[in-house]
């Protein structure tokens, strides 16, 4: 049912330092502009890959679901992965039918990429929070 990673979302105190260190070790050349995104209580930046994204998250106000992450990984580190569905509200329905926790009031949220998110509990995933999210042109 899942279909393409789009990206590892990856935690930093820091987008600015982050943004660096992928430029300067891995070479990369194409990431974008640091974006606020207050109603999820983040800064956003991307690393665009051949094949995927690496999608930079650093806290933005002191509700920032992304503070108890740091304080427990100072130095920042990998937060979800994130995979494509082609219609979030069946992805949402089927992971409860099969006893998943969607995290939240399950609702669909607007993500970083402007499609619908959802977010899969750690439990239930092999210890990895999963965003599922709506591939672009997706839904019904
Ligand atoms: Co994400």
């Amino acid at each position: 049912m899942i279909g393409k990673l789009n990206h590892v979302g990856v935690a930093t105190p820091s987008i600015d330092e982050a943004a660096k260190m992928y430029r300067d070790l891995f070479g990369a050349t194409d990431i974008t502009a640091k974006r606020a995104l207050p109603e999820q209580g983040v800064w956003v930046a991307f690393v665009n890959l051949p094949n995927a994204q690496i999608e930079l998250i650093e806290p933005y106000g002191e509700a920032s679901p992304i503070h108890a992450f740091l304080a427990k990984n100072p130095k920042g580190g990998q937060h979800h992965v994130c995979f494509e569905v082609p219609d979030i509200l069946r992805a949402r329905d089927e992971m409860r039918a099969k006893g998943a926790t969607v995290l939240g009031t399950g609702e669909p949220r607007m993500g970083a990429h402007g499609v619908p998110v959802i977010f899969l509990h750690p439990k239930d995933a092999g210890g990895v929070l999963v965003e599922l999210m709506q591939e672009p042109g997706g839904g019904h």
